[in-house]
């Protein structure tokens, strides 16, 4: 695997590929990767692209009161693991690298980014789509691979893909899970044991809502039976729960299939944040 630090030699890395003909695979992570981060670069392989993977942990989608110090950086580990599934190139730039200077563009994106992560997490959304369309700008990749798992991410992405006219395909890949449901998670090793245990109830509520709307479709009363589920594990702070269309995310009121509903939940496990979704009816 080629490890590549700076920008300039990434571009013209690629450059050379593409000239003979190599289609590009572009698999954007932080780092401290885990099996669901390498079925991003499996999808990629699979497909024959030449397959890029860039670990940066972006300052500019923290904010000032999160984990971006305290965010883990196992670099030699991941780049074991890269190499374990035939990943071509590491692109690993360092934040001088990227931010040479304070950016003086920003991105905003009203319309999917006033909900959810974006209320709990400002300025989230902004610091993810400058620092993706810069890699996009650097990699210039046909296919970029994006994680289920971070669901509002995924629609902010392609909305951006769209509207600034990025000549990239973007692939949605189903979120990997540990063995008792529970989404892997480069946090997932701020759990204690105890907490650990308590984190799995999220996927039970998930299931257990899935199941329940066989015969159940008020989105209010689905919602009433996910918070009382979910408060029997112990998660005292949800910071949300909601039942929304897959494209728009706008809230549904019915849970119908025609309306491809997806669950959204938000708890906090001690002091780790926990994300996950499902797909209410098989797709
Ligand atoms: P990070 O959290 O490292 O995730 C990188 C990619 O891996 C994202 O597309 C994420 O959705 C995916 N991923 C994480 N956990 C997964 C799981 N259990 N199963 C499948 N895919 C999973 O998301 C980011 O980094 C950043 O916001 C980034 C896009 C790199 C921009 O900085």
């Amino acid at each position: 695997m080629e490890i590549i630090t700076h920008i300039t030699d990434v571009i013209n890395y690629i450059h050379v590929k593409k000239v003979i003909g190599r289609e590009i695979g572009f698999v954007p992570t932080m780092g401290a990767l885990h099996e669901g981060h390498l079925s991003l670069v499996r999808a990629s392989k699979n497909k024959e692209l030449l397959t890029v993977a860039s670990v940066f942990v972006n300052p500019a989608q923290f904010g000032p009161n999160e984990d971006f110090h305290k965010y883990p950086r196992p670099i030699e580990n991941d780049i074991k693991l890269l190499e374990s599934v035939d990943c071509d190139v590491l692109f690993l730039p360092s934040v001088e690298e990227m931010y040479p200077e304070t950016p003086n563009i920003q991105i905003t994106m009203p319309f999917l980014t006033q909900k959810y992560e974006a209320e709990h997490r400002k300025g989230h959304f902004e610091g993810v789509m400058l620092v993706v369309s810069k890699l996009f700008n650097i990699i210039s990749p046909d296919f970029a691979f994006f994680g289920q798992k971070d669901f509002q991410q995924c629609a902010v992405i392609k909305q951006m893909v769209k509207d600034l006219s990025y000549p990239i395909k973007i692939e949605i890949i189903p979120t990997v899970r540990e063995t008792d449901g529970l989404a892997m998670s480069s946090r997932n090793r701020y759990l204690s044991e105890e907490e650990r245990k308590k984190a799995v109830g999220i996927y039970q509520t998930l299931m257990y809502i899935k199941n329940m709307v066989q015969h159940e479709k008020n989105t209010k009363n689905l919602l009433r039976h996910a918070y009382t589920f979910i408060e029997k594990f112990g998660f005292t702070q949800i910071d949300y729960i909601d039942i929304v269309h897959a494209d728009t995310l706008e809230t549904l009121q019915e849970a119908h299939f025609e309306n491809k509903p997806v669950m959204l939940i938000t708890a906090r496990c001690g002091t780790t944040r926990l994300l996950d979704n499902m797909y209410l009816y098989e797709q």
